[in-house]
């Protein structure tokens, strides 16, 4: 019998629902939460509520979209964290009620294990072990994945994660949030001219704290001296910020790569999306030798096909979440 899994992630402001029927991807639809772009990031109160309205029609498009009735579903996953605390619980909560009306089991999932899982959700697959990189919007990770199930982290952020670097970047120059799809896009079109400094971060940790003082404090004097200078100069701007993260980025994970002696590198998490971090990923990979495992778009950013893989690998395993599951904020 086949086994058929609906899974909801809400984690932030994507309200996300897949279906999944033995690993392989049936449906996958996200409603974006475009009401956050006014107030220049996600607001929990806001994102709560648009989680609440999109939820049941998400979860009806998905169903729709794989050909699966409600009362065909083997068990339904969710989001358990890390996120915002309000937005997880409509999902837990909405996964929750399917379950126990449903009579099937129910399934809770690590956010940042999905994000690394979603290469299983398409091939090629990479074998395992890998390392993983996990640059999204609240977490920049390096990981050792050994099993499915079994992560090492080797190294983490020990300030801010490189999505934040993009969007906080972005806000000092003026741009929507979030930033990070908008400094990739400009970038495209400039040089890196101007150097930013890299940090000095023992092991396989990062930081982009000072990056982000540095980017403050140059972008103060080039305006003290041209009003205009951001306006002027907004692509090589974009382009000398993004490389300068991606080359932060990419020496971590060369090194883990050497640590480790694997060769078998991935990349995951919506900051995977960066048209600079892929390119810089094929080519480092090419020079070391390495099967590099890059996910489709939709698989980068939040999505719940990633909530559904991983969910089928504990399904598998018999990991099930009961009724007074609670999702949490923060883990460890
Ligand atoms: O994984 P994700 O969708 O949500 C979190 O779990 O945080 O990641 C969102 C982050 C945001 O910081 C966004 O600016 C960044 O991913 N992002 C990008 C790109 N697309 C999304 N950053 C750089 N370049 C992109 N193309
Ligand atoms: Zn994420």
């Amino acid at each position: 019998m086949s086994i058929i899994i609906l899974a909801i992630e809400s984690s932030c402001d994507d309200t996300a629902a897949a279906v999944l029927r033995d690993g392989v991807v049936l449906s996958n639809v996200v409603a974006s939460q475009d009401v956050h772009r006014q107030y220049g990031g996600v607001v929990p109160e806001v994102a709560s509520r648009a989680h609440q309205e999109n939820i049941v029609p998400v979860v009806d498009l998905a169903l729709r979209n794989a050909g699966v009735d409600k009362n065909e579903l083997s068990a339904v996953a969710f989001t358990k964290g890390p996120g915002l605390i309000g937005s997880l619980i409509v999902g837990a909560s909405f996964a929750k009620a399917m379950a126990l009306s449903l009579g099937i089991p129910l399934i809770e999932v690590h956010h940042m294990q999905a994000h690394v899982l979603a290469h299983f959700a398409e091939d090629p697959k990479p074998a395992l072990p890998f390392l993983c990189l996990t640059v999204s919007g609240g977490h920049t990770q390096i990981v050792l994945v050994k099993k499915h199930l079994e992560m090492e982290f080797l190294g983490q952020t020990i300030d801010d994660a490189a999505g934040e670097a993009f969007d906080k970047t972005g806000k000092m120059l003026g741009l929507d949030y979030p930033a990070g799809p908008i400094i990739d896009k400009l970038a495209q079109s400039g040089q890196a001219v101007y150097e930013f400094p890299e940090p000095q971060v023992p092991g396989l940790n990062f930081s982009f704290s000072g990056l982000k003082t540095s980017i403050l404090y140059f972008i103060k004097e080039k305006t003290k001296e041209n009003p205009n200078f951001i306006q002027e100069n907004l692509p090589n701007i974009c382009a000398s910020v993004q490389a300068r993260i991606v080359s932060i980025l990419l020496k971590k994970l060369r090194k883990a790569a050497q640590q480790t002696g694997i060769k078998e590198v991935a990349i995951a998490g919506g900051v995977s999306a960066n048209s600079g971090l892929r390119s810089g990923l094929e080519a480092l990979g090419k020079k070391e030798a390495w099967n590099t495992y890059i996910p489709r778009f939709e698989f980068c950013t939040d999505n719940a096909a990633m909530i559904a893989v991983t969910a089928y690998y504990k399904y598998l395993n018999g990991e099930f979440a009961g009724q007074d599951a609670a999702p949490v904020a923060r883990f460890g």
